[in-house]
């Protein structure tokens, strides 16, 4: 089937970004992106391009190329359903947080909610494509709703999982490593993998474009994040290595990457991973272990996270003991909240935890991050089962400007690597501060020997 009308429910982080490029490079299929959430499709809309609510690097251009040429966000989900020849689903899959599998499972009750609404819309032949990450076999579940709700329409259930890093979304779009498409081995099934190849075929090499059975697609979203995270938690767990013996894990990772079997890519140590993804992803895949009864493999992989809690906690931990034992009434500044620079996505931040345990032994948190607002940093952390609106307006403060947020505090906690910082002037930073002034840089961001013969006391992850 040639598509010339495409459907994505789904307007978030990924949804956004893959459906804006599709359409930059598909100027021949009309793209309609649909949400619930009415305030996220008005900031799609918004005449000022640069209030699109997701931020990327060079999105908002891609998108003002397209949009209402044949980039369309709304809300009208079941009359863009009934238009499209192929459907991505890319709603969110968060962790349960009730009933069975709380707490490690994937909540798919969106899914389901859209394939049942899929199944009630459509009046012909569809077909569906996960583009949300999903546990292996799921799209035997979405099959089933759909060929027992709908009209005697047929569907093909397509697996699609994206790739793409947020903060280097464009790109990695743009560019992809791979692109993999999972389907049916059926005839059927196969025309379906071919429509969806062609459509990637505008821009991306056909050798890049990875076909396998859908279980096998299914699984490889998740293991790719697995092993991603596991590498960031192997050079955190040698990071504290580091700072015992006196190697520095900046060297050490720079060492080992250099042989080209290791690679030198995610390799660096920082407060912890954060994000929508790796930690829920791999309790994922923990949870589908045990489900099975293989507890040795479920165990393996939830060391992976077990090693992230310690290393955002052992942050907060270092920070009380070098102020002396105690954080109480003290102003500790925080540059970056967002879980990695370029994106202000905050979602399982490393910051919202550091801050949860500083704040617990009364420290006064001063938050400064060029992309994220004040009400999402109240919200990340109430949030958190620890914390209730009355506590955090007592704990944290935050500040449209580095330097203030900066004044007259004890200590700098650098959170995420927005490369701004590194720009600043830390001369004026230090006067402002109280002395001794403390920097404790969780990304490895800084300048040692400049710090240093500012007068700051200054202390990196893993040296
Ligand atoms: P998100 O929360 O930013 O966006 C999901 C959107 O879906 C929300 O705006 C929500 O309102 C909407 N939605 C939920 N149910 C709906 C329904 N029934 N009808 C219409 N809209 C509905 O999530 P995201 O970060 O874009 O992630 C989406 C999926 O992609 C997840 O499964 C995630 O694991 C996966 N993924 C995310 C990334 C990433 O970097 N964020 C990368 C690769 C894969
Ligand atoms: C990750 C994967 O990289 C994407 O391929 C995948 O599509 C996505 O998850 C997903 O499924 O959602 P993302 O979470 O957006 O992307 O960002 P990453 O660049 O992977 O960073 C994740 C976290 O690890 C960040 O907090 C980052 O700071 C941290 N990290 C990364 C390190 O601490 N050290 C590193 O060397 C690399």
């Amino acid at each position: 089937m040639k598509i010339t009308n495409i459907c994505c429910i789904g307007a978030g982080y990924v949804g956004g970004p893959t459906m804006a490029v599709i359409a930059q490079k598909c100027p021949h299929i009309k793209v309609t992106v649909v949400d619930l959430n009415e305030q996220r499709i008005a900031k799609w809309n918004d005449a000022d391009v640069e209030n699109i609510p997701v931020y990327e690097p060079g999105l908002s251009n891609i998108v003002a190329q397209s949009r209402g040429k044949n980039l369309f966000f709304s809300t009208e989900v079941d009359k863009a359903i009934e238009e499209a020849q192929l459907i991505f689903i890319s709603v969110n899959t968060p962790t349960k947080t009730y009933g069975s599998g709380k707490g490690m499972a994937a909540d798919l009750k969106y899914i389901e909610l859209c394939a049942r609404q899929i199944a009630r819309v459509s009046k012909d032949n569809k077909i569906v494509v996960e583009k949300s990450t999903l546990p292996v076999r799921t799209a035997e579940a979405i099959k089933n709703i759909l060929d027992h709700t709908g009209n005697g329409v047929q569907f093909q259930i397509l697996s699609n999982p994206e790739f793409l890093a947020e903060g280097t979304a464009v790109d990695d779009l743009l560019n992809p490593d791979r692109v993999l498409i999972g389907g049916d081995t059926t005839p059927e099934g196969q025309n379906a993998i071919q429509s969806l190849v062609e459509v990637y075929s505008n821009w991306v090499p056909k050798e890049r474009i990875l076909t396998t059975n859908i279980w096998s697609s299914e699984l490889s979203k998740l293991t790719a994040n697995a092993f991603l995270a596991q590498r960031v938690s192997s050079i955190n767990a040698l990071s504290e290595l580091c700072e015992k013996t006196g190697a520095d894990v900046s060297e050490v990772a720079k060492a080992i990457g250099m042989d080209s079997r290791i690679g030198s890519k995610f390799l660096k140590a920082s407060v912890g991973f954060g994000g929508s993804c790796f930690q829920k992803d791999i309790l994922n895949l923990v949870y589908i272990s045990k489900s099975f009864g293989l507890h040795e493999v479920a165990d393996y992989w939830e060391q992976v996270i077990i090693m992230n809690d310690h290393q955002k906690r052992r942050f907060a931990k270092n920070i009380i003991k070098t102020l002396y034992n105690t954080v109480s009434g003290k102003k500790i500044a925080f540059l970056g909240w967002s879980f990695k620079k370029d994106t202000n996505d905050t979602r399982e931040s490393a910051a919202i935890y550091v801050a949860d345990d500083l704040i617990s032994e009364q420290a006064n948190i001063a938050v400064f991050d060029p992309k994220v607002e004040e009400k999402q940093i109240l919200n990340d952390l109430n949030t958190l089962e620890s914390r209730t609106d009355e506590k955090n307006a007592k704990g944290i403060q935050t500040y449209n400007n580095a330097y203030e947020a900066c004044s007259n505090a004890h200590a700098i906690a650098v959170l995420t690597e927005w490369d701004e910082f590194k720009t600043y002037d830390w001369q004026k930073i230090y006067d402002g501060m109280l002395k001794p002034a403390f920097v404790f840089d969780g990304r490895n961001l800084l300048d040692k020997n400049k710090l240093e013969k500012i007068g700051f006391v200054y202390q990196a992850i893993g040296s």
